[in-house]
C-alpha cells in the first residue's frame, strides 16, 4: 500500500480517494467472512485493472501437487490450497453501450469505501463518468450474514447525475475461477450443471480431487425508486456460467438497484443431502426476504458478538480502532460452529498459507475464544486435533516413529502434513508442545476437564510419545538433547537444543504423566477404554517423567541466560538497531545464509518460553532474558510483537509495550510488513487481544485464580471488556490509575479473583 488511507473513526475502516495502486490492498483490508465463507472487497463490476480475486469457502480445499526443488523424503505429497471458489458477486454493469470499469473511466470522484465494523456491512460510493460522459452515482453495500452464514447480500445502486441513459445490469455467477498461487496452474474445479429459472439459479461444481461437492447460487430483483420490477430478466447460460440482464431506461437522479443474494451450499454442511434441492429449497425460502430484513438480522447477531468481545479504550481512538478491526476479522473467520474448520492466517482474506491451520490457532487464537465466546466454541478447537491424532500418528511414522508417537503437521487442512520445507516440516516440532499447552490452557480457564478424559488424553500420550522418542541421550552431557530442530525463530535451522523446543518438550512429559495418573484415579472408565486403545504402560508414563527430568538446556553462565540453542554466543552479537534500515525486513534483502549465520532473531523463541510459562520464572529473569534477547528481534513475524508487548509490560516497559501493541494492532491497517495485498494476518489479530488483555489488563491465571495487575499505556483514559471465566462473565474496568472495577455478571455464581494480587470476592 502506497500510503495510508484509512480514516480513524472508533467503528469505521474508511477509505477516501480512488488510487489504482492501493487497490489490491483495500480489498484485503474490507474483506467479509461470517466463519462459512468470505470474499475479498473486489469490485461487484468488471474491473480491467490490477486486482486480486478471492472467494472462499470453510473447510474446501484442493491437494496442489507438491512443487519443490529438491524433493526429500518424508515430504508430503501435497499442500492443501484453499480454492478461490466460484464467484457470485458479479455484476457486469452496461451503461448507454459503455461497460462500467473503474480502471478505464473519465474520472473517478467521492470514492469511498466503509467498513462499518459495528453491522458488519462494507459498502462503496462513488461518482463516476464513463467515456460517453454519462455521469453516475454508485454505491453498493453487502455483507454476509452472521444469522444465516449461507446467506450473502449485496445491494448495488445506480442514479445517472447528468441524463437519462440505459442501464443493463447483468448479474452473474461464474465458476471459471482460478488460483493465483496454483503451483501447477491447474483449475481446481469442476463445473457440472448450471440451472437458472426466471432470476434465480445455481451453478454445481465440486473440486477436484477432493470431491468437495458447492451450488454457488444467486437470486435477484431490481427496484427502480425502491419500486420492484417484475419484468423478467434475459437469462444466459454457458457451460461454466448464469447471468440475468436486466435492462432499463433510467431517468436523470432516478435510482435503480439490484439486490442479490447469494452464497454457497456445501455437502460439508449438509453431507447427506442432495445439495440441488437443498438449494431450491433454500431459494424458495428466500424470495420473500428483503435485503433490509436480512441486515436487521445480521446487525442483531453482530450487536451479540460485540456484546462480549468488544474492548472499549477511552483516550486513544487509533488503538480503538485497532482492537475493533483484529475482533471483527477474528469473528468474521472462525464461529466455532464447526469442529471441522478451524483458523487459517490469512482468514477467507487471501490464498497465501493455503487456508490452512498452524500452531497458530493453539498458541494465539485459542484464549481469544476461551474469553469471548461459550465454551463449546473454543472446545472445537480443541476437538479439531483430537479428530486429526490419527493423521498424526501416521505423519509420525513415516518419519519413523513407532507405537503411537503423534507428530502433528506445521500446516494442515485435514490432518495431513502440507508443509514441504525440510526445516520446517521435519524439524519445526515444537508445534505439537502448543497443542499440548492449549489443552491445558483451555482446562485452567474454562474449569471444563471433561475434554481430557474424552479425547485429551490421547492427544497427550501421543505428543509425549513422540517427545521421548525424539530426545536422546547424550553421553557426552549426561543428558537427554534434542537434536536438528528449529524453534519458532525460524532465522535459524536445524540447531541443536533449542531451549524453546527442550523446554516444551520437558513440560509436555511431565503434564502428560500428570494427566495419566489423573484419569487413571478418577475416571477409571475413560482409563480403561484408552490404556487399551493405547496400550499404554506405568513404566512408558515413568520413562516421560525421567526424559522430562533429565533434559538438557543450553545456559549462559555469564549473561545469566538461558541460550536459544548451543552455540548461540559464538555469533556476533550487534544488535538489530546497529542494521541500516534498507536492510529490512532482512528476509527480503539478505540472502538466507546470511540470516542463518546472523543473532537476528524473527520472533519469540526463548521469549515464547517465558510467554507460555510466566509462572516458572521471576520477574527479574523474565526482564533479563527480555534485555538480551529482544534488542536482536527483527519481529519479522506478525506474531512476534505481541508476544513482545505482553511480556514488556509484565516488566514495566510501558513505553515498548505500547509500540510493539500499535505494531500489533495497525500491521494491517497501517500495511507495516508491505504485504497486505497478499491478505490480512488474522492469527496475529488474536495476539493483539492478547497484548491488550494480558498485556496492559495483565490478566493472568493464579492458582486458579483470574488475575489482573493493569498497567495501561499513559494516553489511555480507561480501557473496558468482557471476559467469559469459568462460566462467569466478569466486566473489567480500567481506569487511568489503573485502578480496577469488576463486576460478575452470572447469578448465583460467585467467584474470587486477584487484583494486583489482593482477592476480591464477587458475588
Ligand atoms: C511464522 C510461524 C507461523 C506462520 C503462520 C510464520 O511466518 O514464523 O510461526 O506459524 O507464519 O502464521
Amino acid at each position: 500500500m502506497k500510503k495510508t488511507l484509512f480514516e480513524v473513526n472508533p467503528w469505521k475502516i474508511i477509505e477516501e480517494g480512488f488510487e489504482k495502486e492501493n487497490v489490491k490492498s483495500a480489498e484485503s483490508i474490507f474483506s467479509i467472512g461470517n466463519g462459512n465463507m468470505g470474499q475479498r472487497a473486489n469490485f461487484e463490476e468488471f474491473y480491467s485493472g490490477t486486482t486480486f480475486q478471492g472467494s472462499y469457502i470453510g473447510g474446501v480445499y484442493y491437494p496442489d501437487k507438491t512443487k519443490v526443488g529438491w524433493w526429500k523424503n518424508g515430504y508430503p505429497e501435497y499442500f492443501a490450497k484453499v480454492p478461490n471458489a466460484p464467484s457470485w458477486l458479479g455484476i457486469k454493469v452496461v451503461i448507454d453501450d459503455v461497460e462500467l470499469d473503474l480502471n478505464t473511466c473519465e474520472k473517478v470522484e467521492n470514492f469511498q469505501r466503509t467498513l462499518d465494523m459495528q453491522k458488519g456491512i462494507y459498502t462503496r460510493e462513488c461518482i463516476l463518468t464513463l467515456s460517453n460522459n454519462v455521469k453516475i452515482k454508485l454505491k453498493s453495500e453487502r455483507f454476509l450474514s452472521m444469522a444465516n452464514n449461507e446467506i450473502g447480500a449485496i445491494k448495488y445502486s445506480i442514479t445517472p447525475l447528468n441524463k437519462k441513459c440505459v442501464i443493463d445490469l447483468t448479474p452473474y455467477l461464474d465458476s471459471y475461477v482460478k488460483n493465483e498461487d496454483a503451483n501447477w496452474e491447474e483449475i481446481f474445479w469442476d463445473t457440472t450443471k448450471v440451472i437458472g429459472s426466471k432470476n434465480e439459479g445455481f451453478i454445481l461444481s465440486h473440486t477436484l480431487k477432493t470431491e468437495f461437492k458447492v451450488a454457488t447460487y444467486m437470486q435477484n430483483k431490481v427496484y427502480i425508486e425502491g419500486v420492484l420490477q417484475e419484468n423478467l430478466p434475459e437469462e444466459k447460460i454457458t457451460d461454466k456460467q448464469l447471468s440475468y440482464s436486466y435492462n432499463n431506461e433510467i431517468d436523470i437522479n432516478q435510482t435503480i438497484s439490484l439486490v442479490k443474494l447469494g452464497g454457497y451450499i456445501t455437502d460439508i454442511n449438509h453431507p447427506d443431502t442432495d445439495l440441488k434441492e437443498y438449494t431450491n429449497s433454500l431459494l424458495t425460502k428466500i424470495r420473500n426476504s428483503s435485503f433490509e430484513n436480512l441486515y436487521a438480522e445480521h446487525i442483531n447477531e453482530w450487536k451479540k458478538i460485540w456484546d462480549n468481545s468488544d474492548i472499549v479504550i477511552e483516550g486513544d481512538e487509533k488503538a480503538q480502532q485497532a482492537i475493533r478491526f483484529n475482533i471483527f476479522q477474528l469473528n468474521q473467520t472462525y464461529t466455532g460452529k464447526n469442529a471441522l474448520l478451524n483458523i487459517g492466517p490469512k482468514g477467507f482474506t487471501g490464498e497465501k498459507y493455503g487456508g490452512s491451520t498452524y500452531w497458530d490457532t493453539e498458541a494465539y487464537c485459542l484464549p481469544f475464544y476461551m474469553a469471548t465466546k461459550t465454551n463449546e466454541i473454543a472446545l472445537n478447537l480443541l476437538k479439531y486435533r483430537y479428530y486429526h491424532l490419527s493423521k498424526a500418528i501416521e505423519n509420525a511414522e513415516k518419519l519413523g516413529f513407532k507405537d503411537g508417537a503423534a507428530l502433528y503437521p506445521m500446516v494442515t487442512m485435514n490432518g495431513e502434513e502440507c508443509h514441504n520445507e525440510w526445516e520446517i516440516t521435519f524439524e519445526e516440532i515444537h508445534r505439537n508442545g502448543a497443542i499440548a499447552w492449549a489443552i491445558y490452557n483451555y482446562e485452567r480457564f474454562t474449569g471444563d476437564t471433561t475434554y481430557v478424559p474424552k479425547m485429551g488424553l490421547e492427544v497427550l500420550i501421543g505428543i509425549a510419545r513422540f517427545w521421548a522418542q525424539r530426545a536422546n541421550f547424550s553421553e557426552e552431557k549426561q543428558k537427554y538433547v534434542i537434536l536438528g530442530v528449529t524453534g519458532p525463530n525460524e532465522y535459524e535451522n536445524n540447531i541443536n537444543n533449542n531451549w524453546y523446543t527442550n523446554y516444551i518438550a520437558k513440560w509436555c512429559l511431565n503434564y502428560a504423566a500428570i494427566k495419566v495418573n489423573e484419569v487413571r484415579a478418577e475416571y477409571q472408565d475413560d482409563y480403561v477404554r484408552i490404556e487399551s486403545k493405547t496400550k499404554l504402560s506405568t513404566q512408558e508414563s515413568d520413562l516421560w517423567q525421567k526424559i522430562a527430568n533429565e533434559i538438557f538446556f543450553p545456559f549462559s553462565e555469564e549473561h545469566q541466560v538461558y541460550l536459544q540453542q548451543d552455540g548461540f554466543l559464538d555469533k556476533e552479537l550487534n544488535p538489530v538497531d546497529s542494521l541500516s534500515s534498507n536492510e529490512r525486513p532482512l528476509n527480503q534483502n539478505w540472502s538466507w545464509d546470511r540470516i542463518l549465520r546472523s543473532p537476528y532473531i524473527k520472533q519469540a523463541d526463548v521469549l515464547q518460553g517465558f510467554y507460555f510459562f510466566e509462572e516458572h520464572f521471576s520477574k527479574e529473569e523474565l526482564q533479563r532474558h527480555f534485555d538480551f534477547y529482544e534488542p536482536l528481534t527483527v519481529h519479522e513475524s506478525s506474531l512476534s510483537p505481541c508476544i513482545h508487548s505482553i511480556l514488556a509490560s509484565k516488566i514495566g516497559y510501558n513505553d515498548k509495550a505500547y509500540d510493539l501493541y500499535l505494531r500489533t494492532a495497525r500491521l494491517d491497517l497501517d500495511d507495516y510488513n508491505k504485504e497486505i495485498e497478499e491478505g490480512l494476518h488474522i492469527t496475529s489479530m488474536a495476539g493483539t487481544w492478547l497484548s491488550i488483555i494480558e498485556g496492559f489488563a495483565g490478566m493472568s491465571i493464579k492458582n486458579e485464580k483470574l488475575s489482573f495487575v493493569p498497567s495501561l499505556p499513559k494516553n489511555w483514559k480507561s480501557l473496558g471488556f468482557k471476559i467469559n471465566f469459568k462460566e462467569r462473565l466478569i466486566e473489567v474496568n480500567i481506569d487511568n490509575k489503573n485502578n480496577c472495577s469488576i463486576v460478575n455478571h452470572t447469578q448465583s455464581k460467585p467467584i474470587s479473583i486477584l487484583v494486583n494480587g489482593e482477592i476480591i470476592s464477587l458475588k
